[in-house]
């Protein structure tokens, strides 16, 4: 492989407190060197980045590949190239594929799937229960051995207080963290943030108690086992209350928040898009499906906390949980539609727009929770990622913070549309992508990363 030089950009790496003028040599795949004045060497490929930012490739703890089993709303090759126009350079593979990643073999089979697309690095999370039943341990220490860099019943949750207590003890013996989608089953029957959004469009709701009593149940038996716990996208102020808590009293807590959490309100539900009032006439686009997710967008008072949440880095990783559908998972009515929204290809320029440009959280905050923040919640298995140091892995992205552009889902390369950003204008783009030292992605040379 030809050595790479990044040349002319702003470097900003959070992992090293960095933001400066330089550029960065990947040899062999990693990291070489990083400084002001490298020059190429003989027969190296040069990547121009003058005007632009350099960063570590953003790491996502929370994707949905879908494959095997539901192919149709995407593949691992899809999911990838997507990941890769997103800024992901690392991909976490949530297990909730049918038939669900509960086997040695299968965390193999989605390993070998991922290295033959070639495109983001993808990272297999296996179940906590055989099945995805909430029943019975998965057998998380073969599943370990196979390669698993974490454990998750996501899309549901480990409702089992003695399975969790077990699955947190087995992580101290592995050494990966048990993440677990909060929500309380008897309390989250519903279809949107309970309150006056709800109410007004008639849907019924789910509270932020659904989330919250199982944040503290789960840190109760953190507390309890040892084991490394980590919270899935979280969207409330009591959750981010509770993290805040049991980091202060050292607890191996870490949590994630998504790009629709901390950037959009339930009041999107009426299609007003933020604007909304009790009072206002619904508009033509209320009750678009599109912004129907679990756990669902909640009010002001949730987003801004968990926006502060983020700032003071109780939260820990922007996590996109990307997930794809096909348009006849939505084209119906809002309490029959699927939940979930595709967040890859958004994630960047949405958190950019929101929480830099108009909030003025700073941009080192914004990519740390992008990059080293996830990594490191990896453990072990995030050594060497979500960093430019010398020796890491070969991973980066260059940014432009000027480029705004309008969402349009038709160019997205996942096979999910399913966004309610469609046609929002956004600040901030992903101009090229580089993967284990080999420019994957340059929008540049091609609109689609020469794939299409
Ligand atoms: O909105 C969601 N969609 N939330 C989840 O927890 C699961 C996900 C999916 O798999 O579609």
């Amino acid at each position: 492989m030809r050595p790479l030089l990044v040349r002319g950009g702003r470097v900003i790496d959070p992992s090293q407190a960095l933001d400066a003028p330089a550029q960065v040599l990947l040899v062999n795949g990693r990291v070489e060197a990083l400084g002001p004045d490298l020059a190429p060497p003989d027969g190296a490929q040069v990547l121009d980045a003058t005007g632009l930012v350099v960063c570590p490739g953003f790491v996502d703890l929370h994707t949905h590949l879908r494959e095997p089993g539901e192919e149709e709303k995407e593949t691992i090759a899809t999911g990838a190239l997507a990941g890769v126009r997103g800024g992901f350079t690392t991909l976490c593979a949530m297990p909730n594929t049918l038939p669900p990643i509960d086997t040695p073999a299968l965390v193999e089979a989605v390993r070998r799937r991922a290295e033959e697309a070639g495109l983001a690095r993808v990272l297999p999370i296996a179940c906590v229960s055989k099945g995805r039943q909430g029943k019975e341990l998965a057998e998380l220490a073969d599943l370990a051995r196979a390669g698993a860099v974490a454990f998750s019943d996501d899309g549901s949750p480990v409702a089992n207080a003695f399975l969790m207590r077990t699955a947190l003890h087995y992580s101290t013996l592995t050494g990966l963290p048990i993440i677990n989608h909060l929500e309380e089953p008897a309390l989250a029957r519903g279809v949107a943030h309970e309150g006056w959004v709800a109410s007004r469009l008639g849907l019924p709701g789910i509270p932020p108690q659904a989330e919250e009593s199982m944040a503290g149940r789960d840190i109760a038996l953190c507390a309890l086992t040892g084991g490394r716990l980590h919270l899935a996208h979280i969207s409330t102020a009591g959750t981010a209350q509770m993290v805040r808590w049991a980091k202060e009293r050292g607890l191996p807590v870490t949590a994630e928040a998504t790009p629709h959490h901390l950037c959009l309100t339930d009041e999107w539900l009426l299609g007003t898009r933020g604007e909304g009032s009790p009072f206002a006439p619904l508009s033509p686009s209320a009750y678009d499906t599109h912004c129907k997710v679990n756990p669902p967008l909640r009010t002001r008072f949730h987003r801004d906390a968990l926006q502060r949440a983020l700032r003071e880095g109780v939260i820990d990783a922007i996590a996109t949980d990307h997930a794809p559908h096909t348009p006849v998972d939505k084209a119906c009515t809002f309490q029959e539609a699927s939940f979930g929204i595709s967040g890859l290809e958004t994630a960047f320029a949405l958190c950019y727009t929101i929480l830099v440009a108009q909030e003025g959280i700073p941009l080192l905050r914004l990519l740390e929770a992008l990059t080293v923040g996830p990594a490191r919640v990896l453990g072990e298995k995030g050594k060497g990622l979500g960093s430019l140091r010398p020796g890491s892995a070969g991973d980066l992205v260059v940014l432009d913070l000027r480029k705004r552009w309008t969402v349009d889902p038709s160019r997205f390369a996942s096979k999910g549309k399913n966004t309610p950003l469609a046609g929002v204008t956004l600040q901030g783009m992903v101009v090229a992508t580089v993967v284990g030292g080999r420019v994957v992605y340059d929008a540049r040379s091609s609109p689609t990363g020469g794939r299409g």
